[in-house]
């Protein structure tokens, strides 16, 4: 948004003073501050010095709903009205073995809702869906408006990478955050995630909220906050958004690593796989249907009747995957095995996280590569009984020398017990 010089009236100490006092910052203050740090007339050092004030001192609702148009007004938004059926997004804030969109995007799409995805690469322990379906031979993640248009008319699900031109005051900012310990403020993370949502046009939204080790909010009490906020931004737009808060204290599945998750994500869209990954893909699934107002599918028969597969199939044809190709394999692994015989009471969400990041899997800096074969197999998950010496962990990766810091991550990360297990639930709370 481009403001006009009678618009211009604010400067940036003026702004940062104002949210230093806890005074709620007007329409006209956020509208300039954002335009302005977008084009470069407010410094990186004076948006540090307001983020921090955010962090410390939080926002009114009114004030987050503005903050979060003002980057919307940064870039373009995308439409969608004109496709032949209602479209369903889902986001989630990222966990460990998170590999849901990968059967949910073709699922829905099965059932008659388009889903128009527009991800990210992973930075950190949690690994990004297009670093995942880069493990495909072929896969491509760039695509234009127009081909990404195409492809969810004709397909019905696109899963790429999000153009510079959507909320570009976002990029900036959470770049700026990353490097200044103003990530965790919950009006700078709901604004930045709800601005991409809005801007990418999806009429309906599902946020999955991560709680728990794993998971960017570690308390159930943090994730409703974030999880109300985000809600509350999206009504205000006018897209249809509920919330999950979901367990992030273990991880998905029984893998964490790029191809590993396609190869799992795959043997769900063949009707079998891990049970809480059909569990959450379902409820997820059963939510963007709602959203989208389709109620007469089950999205259970849908995989069950492998139509499913069939759209995950056209969509990694459509973006010159080849869905029948071997998927990469690290050339070293290394086992554990089970200190002793009994229950695996805790598999920890960030230890098998870190190991995975540390094997290859994920990456420190955004210019680095990923191996797409690294990462962890877990041959347990918590409830189940484990014999001393067998394997409970696999580790995956190109690089040996890689094991002994992923394998110090894993210490103290799980326990196996001769004890009662109480599980925990997968879905924790519904918001919306
Ligand atoms: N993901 C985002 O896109 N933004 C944040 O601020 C945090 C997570």
């Amino acid at each position: 948004m481009r403001l006009s010089a009678q618009q211009a009236r604010h400067d940036a100490v003026e702004v940062i003073t104002a949210k230093r006092e806890r005074q709620e910052l007007s329409d006209s203050q956020i509208d300039w501050v954002i335009d302005a740090y977008t084009r470069g007339d407010v410094a990186d050092e004076q948006m540090s010095a307001l983020a921090m004030a955010i962090l410390l001192n939080g926002m009114e609702r009114r004030e987050i709903s503005r903050w979060t148009s003002a980057m919307i007004a940064s870039g373009e938004r995308m439409d969608f009205s004109g496709l032949s059926r209602p479209t369903a997004d889902k986001h989630s804030t990222g966990g460990v073995g998170d590999k849901i969109t990968l059967p949910l995007a073709p699922l829905v799409a099965a059932c008659g809702v388009a889903v128009p995805q527009l991800s990210g690469r992973g930075l950190g322990h949690t690994g990004g869906t297009l670093d995942k379906l880069e493990s495909i031979p072929g896969w491509r993640a760039a695509l234009s408006n127009d081909e990404m248009m195409a492809q969810l008319e004709s397909v019905g699900a696109v899963i790429c990478a999000a153009g510079d031109g959507l909320a570009p005051a976002d990029k900036k900012l959470y770049a700026l955050r990353d490097v200044t310990g103003t990530v965790e403020a919950i009006p700078l993370i709901a604004s930045s995630i709800m601005s991409k949502k809005i801007a990418e046009g999806t009429g309906a939204l599902v946020l999955d909220v991560k709680v728990g080790t794993g998971a960017f909010m570690k308390d159930v009490a943090r994730a409703r906050e974030l999880a109300d906020t985000m809600v509350a931004l999206g009504k205000d737009a006018g897209v249809h958004t509920v919330a999950l808060l979901t367990d992030m204290s273990t991880p998905l599945g029984l893998t964490a690593g790029n191809a590993l998750e396609v190869a799992e994500s795959v043997e769900v869209l063949a009707g079998g796989g891990p049970a809480d990954v059909v569990e959450l893909t379902l409820a997820l699934a059963r939510e963007m249907l709602l959203g989208a107002g389709v109620d007469d599918v089950d999205p259970a028969d849908r995989l069950a009747d492998g139509s499913a597969m069939d759209v995950w199939r056209e969509m990694v044809r459509a973006q010159d995957g080849d869905p029948d190709a071997a998927l990469p394999t690290a050339r070293e692994t290394h086992v554990v095995t089970a200190p002793s015989s009994g229950v695996l009471t805790r598999l920890d969400a960030m230890a098998v996280g870190l190991a995975a990041w540390r094997l290859g899997a994920g990456r420190a800096r955004k210019e680095d590569p990923v191996q797409a074969g690294a990462g962890v197999v877990w041959h347990a998950r918590p409830g189940d009984r484990v014999a001393e010496g067998a394997p409970l962990l696999t580790l995956h990766t190109d690089e040996p020398e890689r094991f002994e810091r992923a394998l110090a991550s894993l210490e103290g990360g799980y326990d196996v017990e001769e004890t009662a297990y109480t599980p925990r639930d997968l879905v924790i709370d519904r918001i919306g």
